[in-house]
């Protein structure tokens, strides 16, 4: 590795620094030393070698350093580490524009190949300046490539950028690396651990990198997410990325991309965040999320864990059950505004694949449209990977062009997906189509492995049949790959973000995996839960221990609430602190998610810094002001937090107040007033709410909300708030028939707002001293 010594730079002081001394030197062909290029104003800068060595530094400080660049072409691997692949021109330097993210600096290495026929592949670096990123690109510009596979799925067929820690950062660095099935691997750890666990391969995940003071870096793909992978090798300690290991050929003009982005934000979560924005941007991407009945409203859940997965009521068929699952809920006044059908609904063929996707005799004598009338609202249906006997491929007499393998199969045809959720939705009212089995049908086939169009397009055409036929997707077993690919799919807009719920299992657990779906914009959906821990009689499963915490995570993942219970055996008592009256989720502004501080305290153990234990938060923010939710599971001592500590920016001094606590107790939250959060478990966890204080008529002011809901100051209620001279006035909406309870504090007093609605729609109340108010629809 050529690590420049300090004379060195001094000598070849080529190096440039700002956007327009670059300017300057853009017409600059081949640099004979080095480039430096840093970003406008920002700490982020790449160096690049005269023999295509490169590094990345922050502030001037190495992060990242290259490791090795190869290709395999024809059978062969060439490489800089054993000499083969070597710099034929370049590096080159010149400015662009990329139309979403702005003006860039680019850097063009010409490599070639010591093969027979002296392959040359251009390689290039971009930094940019009104984003935090530096690009790394495999332009196959000059010529695709042949035998690229390198015999191994969980290898790399090409390799760059490749990276090592520089080893003065190692034990400066932790790292956040996910990995596995709905990167339900989570890992945590010092960059000095001789052994990482991560994702690598198939598998492999967005990898952050952050210091102590929680600066923050960000690697992923960027480009061609499907055929991507990151390979983490232990021995080297390095990690790399490319194309991924059976990709049997590259074409000519395909690109792969890589990020390394580096946060504004002295957060974890505020900087990948930016980084996910930073893709969405790329690919002009707003999730569809507004009119989507399964984010906004409750609904009843058929799947893996619930009562009614692959079981009816005695004697009666899955038709009359869900006839009465809609019955018991009118008696009790459960809004459910949809119904999910599981896997248990459609034909199978060969291997348990998905023959024909409508739904058997068996399952709903008169057909799904004849139910959905009878239940009046729209489904979420489930689906699976495609069997090789499957009716819509023209290889078996169907319409549609499907690549056929031995047990599985893809479809590859725009119209199909058109045909299927047009037809679906238009016969039997489907809304939310919901692919499971995503990793099966990636992983069960060569064609997704070897070719590097076939699953893109699979989920490209997926996505666009929902949004042309204005429905919305949810992904069920993904792979980091998928969830990256929908930074191209607006209308897939959540995800599992944990394995199958089954009664007393710990799935539930997602305040990790949540970091990663907020930055992409994904809501991460927990999965049904019961919400009785009386036994049900399944014959498959025990009773649910916590009920109140799997509700509390389902209201504050922001993703579907699905209850799943017996008839009989609803708890409508607890599932009413999630809703409105209409059924409309009553969720906070983001996600809960884990705190910066307990990924510190982890990173960097005996330090004494961040928290220890198991904390999450989130926020509800209307109108400017926050009003947090602080969720302590597993904390094995006594801890006092302030809002820093669990990235509130409270933008004003708050109080503070445990949730259904005995009396009236509350108290001041700020940099000096702390909480102390009691030693805590999943069925003694704590859920603090907090809510900004005021002045107003020479008072201390603070509107906490509905206290009885779960999230007392959700967006969905309480639009906004304005306080003038004589009246503090909020924007709601309410649901028909509904009790609004709000609860108020005037000094250290609590008193409560109430108002009564007749219809649903947006209620104005103006309060303008304690005890009196007025509500006005
Ligand atoms: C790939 O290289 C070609 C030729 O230099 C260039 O026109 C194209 O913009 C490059 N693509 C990317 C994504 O950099
Ligand atoms: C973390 O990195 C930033 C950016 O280089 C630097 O300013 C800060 O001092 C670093 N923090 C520590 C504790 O080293
Ligand atoms: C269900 O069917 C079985 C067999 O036909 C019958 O013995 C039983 O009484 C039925 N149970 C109910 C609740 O109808
Ligand atoms: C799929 O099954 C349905 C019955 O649910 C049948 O009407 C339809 O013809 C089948 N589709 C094909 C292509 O065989
Ligand atoms: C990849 O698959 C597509 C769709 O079947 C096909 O058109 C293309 O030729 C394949 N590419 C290679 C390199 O085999
Ligand atoms: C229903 O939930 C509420 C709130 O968590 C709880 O107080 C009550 O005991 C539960 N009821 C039953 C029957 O479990
Ligand atoms: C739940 O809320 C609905 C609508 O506000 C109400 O009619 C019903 O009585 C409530 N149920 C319970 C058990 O509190
Ligand atoms: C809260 O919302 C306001 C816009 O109303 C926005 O400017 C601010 O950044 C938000 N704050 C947080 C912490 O999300
Ligand atoms: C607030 O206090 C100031 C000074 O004590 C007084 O002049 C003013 O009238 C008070 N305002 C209200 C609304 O009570």
């Amino acid at each position: 590795m050529a690590s420049c010594t300090s004379s060195q730079v001094a000598r070849f002081f080529l190096a440039v620094s700002c956007l327009l001394c670059l300017a300057a030197v853009s017409n600059v062909k081949a640099l004979s030393t080095f480039v430096t290029v840093s970003q406008d104003g920002g700490p982020l800068a790449l160096k690049v070698d005269k023999d295509g060595t490169y590094k990345v530094t922050i502030d001037g400080t190495t992060w990242l350093e290259s490791h090795n660049t190869f290709f395999t072409i024809d059978g062969t691997m060439y490489s800089t580490m054993d000499g083969s692949l070597k710099v034929s021109t370049g590096p080159m330097m010149h400015s662009g524009v990329n139309p979403r993210l702005g003006s860039f600096e680019e850097i063009d290495i010409i490599w070639e190949a010591m093969d027979p026929k002296t392959t040359k592949i251009m390689t290039s670096f971009q930094v940019y300046s009104e984003v935090s990123a530096v690009v790394f690109t495999q332009n196959f510009t000059l010529g695709g490539l042949t035998g690229t596979s390198c015999g191994d799925k969980n290898g790399l067929s090409t390799g760059f950028p490749t990276f090592k820690v520089a080893e003065t950062m190692k034990k400066d660095l932790g790292y956040l690396a996910y990995g596995e099935l709905f990167l339900s691997l989570q890992s945590i750890g010092n960059w000095m651990l001789p052994v990482k666990v991560m994702g690598s391969g198939l598998y492999s995940a967005p990898l952050t990198l952050f210091n102590r003071t929680k600066h923050t870096m960000v690697l992923s793909p960027f480009k061609e997410f499907m055929v991507s992978s990151m390979v983490f090798d232990d021995a080297s300690d390095a990690i790399m990325q490319g194309i991924m290991g059976m990709i049997a050929e590259i074409p000519k003009d395909f690109v792969h991309q890589t990020v390394v982005y580096f946060g504004r934000e002295r957060s974890i979560k505020n900087s990948m965040y930016e980084w996910g924005h930073t893709l969405l941007k790329q690919y002009n991407t707003v999730r569809y999320k507004q009119k989507d009945v399964t984010l906004n409203y409750i609904g009843y859940w058929t799947d893996g864990g619930a009562f009614y997965y692959y079981n009816t009521e005695l004697n009666k068929t899955y038709e009359q059950t869900l006839i009465d699952v809609k019955a018991e809920a009118d008696r009790l006044f459960i809004p459910y505004k949809y119904y999910q059908l599981d896997s248990w609904w459609y034909f199978k063929g060969i291997a348990g694949g998905v023959k024909n996707w409508t739904a058997m005799p068996s399952v709903f004598p008169h057909g799904a449209g004849y139910l959905h009338k009878q239940l009046g609202h729209p489904f979420a249906a489930h689906n699976r990977y495609w069997a090789s006997d499957t009716v819509y491929a023209k290889k078996n007499g169907g319409k549609w062009n499907f690549i056929v393998e031995k047990e599985k199969a893809i479809p590859q045809d725009t119209e199909f997906w058109d045909y299927l959720l047009s037809s679906s939705k238009k016969e039997w009212g489907l809304t939310l189509y919901e692919q499971d089995w995503l990793n099966d049908e990636f992983e069960g086939l060569h064609c997704t492995l070897e070719n590097v169009t076939v699953a893109r397009k699979w989920l490209m055409d997926m996505g666009q049949a929902a949004m042309v036929n204005d429905m919305t997707i949810q992904y069920c077993m993904p792979m980091a790959r998928h969830l990256l690919q929908t930074v191209e799919i607006p209308h897939m807009n959540q995800a599992r973000a944990s394995g199958d719920y089954h009664p007393g299992n710990g799935q539930w657990n997602i305040g990790l995996s949540s970091i990663i779906y907020h930055a992409l914009d994904i809501r991460p959906f927990k999965d049904n839960f019961r919400t009785n821990s009386a036994d049900e009689h399944h014959p498959k499963y025990g009773s649910e221990p916590v009920p109140f915490l799997q509700t509390v995570i389902a209201i504050y993942s922001t993703a579907p609430v699905g209850p799943s219970d017996s008839i009989g055996f609803t708890n409508v008592t607890l599932l009413n602190r999630t809703m409105s009256s209409d059924g409309l989720l009553l969720q906070p502004s983001r996600p809960m998610m884990a705190v910066d501080g307990y990924m510190l305290n982890i990173a960097f153990p005996g330090e004494n810094i961040g928290v220890t234990g198991l904390i999450w938060s989130s926020y509800s923010n209307v109108s400017g002001a926050i009003y947090g939710s602080i969720l302590s599971i597993d904390t094995y001592a006594t801890i006092k937090v302030y809002p820093n500590d669990v990235d509130l920016e409270m933008l004003q001094p708050s109080v503070a107040y445990l949730d259904q606590r005995s009396d009236d107790t509350i108290q001041m939250f700020d940099d000096t007033h702390p909480i102390i959060l009691m030693p805590s478990s999943p069925d003694k966890f704590q859920l603090w709410q907090t809510a900004p204080t005021f002045m107003f008529r020479n008072q201390t002011w603070a509107i906490l909300g509905e206290v009885e809901k779960l999230v007392p100051f959700s967006p969905k209620r309480f639009q906004s708030t304005e306080i003038s001279d004589s009246d503090i006035i909020l924007q709601l909406m309410a649901g028909p028939r509904e009790q609004i309870n709000i609860q108020v504090m005037t000094n250290s007093m609590l008193w409560m707002v109430t108002c009564h609605t007749d219809m649903a729609g947006p209620l104005e109340v103006h309060i303008m001293d304690k005890n009196s108010y007025k509500c006005q629809n």
